[in-house]
């Protein structure tokens, strides 16, 4: 009696702590004649890291703008923490976003705003969530200080360099604290030493806040370093998933694709 109980437990373990906090199933979406996504299928594990590659034009950023409510699909379900994101209205996707942090391809800084008032930006846009907080200025210190550039407080965005601009939307993104955190292009358009800074500040930031991550690259160096997990999008499906060790020893002409230099 006593192995078979063990046997249950062990049996539950895995189950338990591979919690799925987004679960994207058979999700189609076309403009036209263009069938970006065509049944694509994605789980996000509570605390993982998640790579998605792509090509360009692939339909990367078109996902992930489904998955926080910010376009609609033809087809498919989406659920974030638990909630049905395709028919949730404004208001309650509000909630689900605070919890969301998300560095846009590009870093995507207001211009006409310094770095403190694009960091104050989501505290005052999720304000429920900071219903105590009378002083945004600590909180926009610390997520400065975990990116290293509490000193870029004051400046304008057209002041700073491509990477301190990368740090900073990276600060913008995790200021509410948020459980997850949707990187898209977290080092394109950045040299490969400031890519890798970039990188090493996703990991100190998993560790410090342990986020779940939901990683948008076609960078393979940012891929082998982050990822836990993969999935390769290809014709508008979750082509092949593994760890970047399996994809990268597999035979598929498809996927040894991505690895090729
Ligand atoms: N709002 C839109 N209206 C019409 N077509 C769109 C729209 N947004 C994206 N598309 C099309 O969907 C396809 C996928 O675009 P998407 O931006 O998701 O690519 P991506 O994989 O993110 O590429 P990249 O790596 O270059 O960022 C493209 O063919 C694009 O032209
Ligand atoms: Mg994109």
């Amino acid at each position: 009696m006593k192995i078979k109980e063990e046997e249950i437990m062990e049996d539950e373990k895995p189950v338990a702590s591979k919690k799925v906090i987004i679960d994207i199933q058979d999700l189609y979406k076309s403009f036209g004649d263009n069938h970006v996504l065509n049944g694509f299928n994605m789980q996000l594990h509570e605390g993982e890291n998640l790579v998605v590659m792509g090509k360009s034009g692939s339909g990367k950023s078109v996902m992930i703008k489904c998955l926080v409510g910010l376009m609609k699909p033809d087809s498919g379900h989406i659920s974030v923490m638990g909630k049905d994101i395709v028919t949730l209205d404004q208001e309650a996707l509000d909630i689900i976003r605070a919890d969301i942090g998300f560095l846009f391809q590009g870093s995507a800084l207001y211009d006409s705003m310094t770095v403190r008032e694009n960091l104050e930006f989501p505290m005052r846009r999720h304000k429920e969530k900071l219903a105590n907080v009378k002083d945004t200025e600590p909180f926009v210190l610390e997520a400065l200080r975990s990116v290293g550039l509490e000193h870029t407080m004051e400046l304008m965005p057209a002041e700073l360099s491509g990477g301190m601009k990368r740090r900073v939307a990276l600060a913008r993104a995790i200021i509410l604290r948020p459980k997850i955190i949707f990187y898209d292009e977290p080092t394109s358009g950045l040299d490969p030493i400031t890519a890798k800074e970039i990188i090493e500040l996703m990991r100190s930031i998993q560790k410090k806040y342990g986020t779940s991550s939901l990683i948008i690259t076609h960078d393979v160096d940012c891929a082998r370093v982050i990822s836990e997990r993969m999935i390769l999008l290809v014709d508008g499906i979750n082509y092949a998933e593994g760890t970047f060790e399996e994809l990268v020893s597999s035979t598929d002409e498809k996927v040894l694709a991505f690895f090729k230099k």
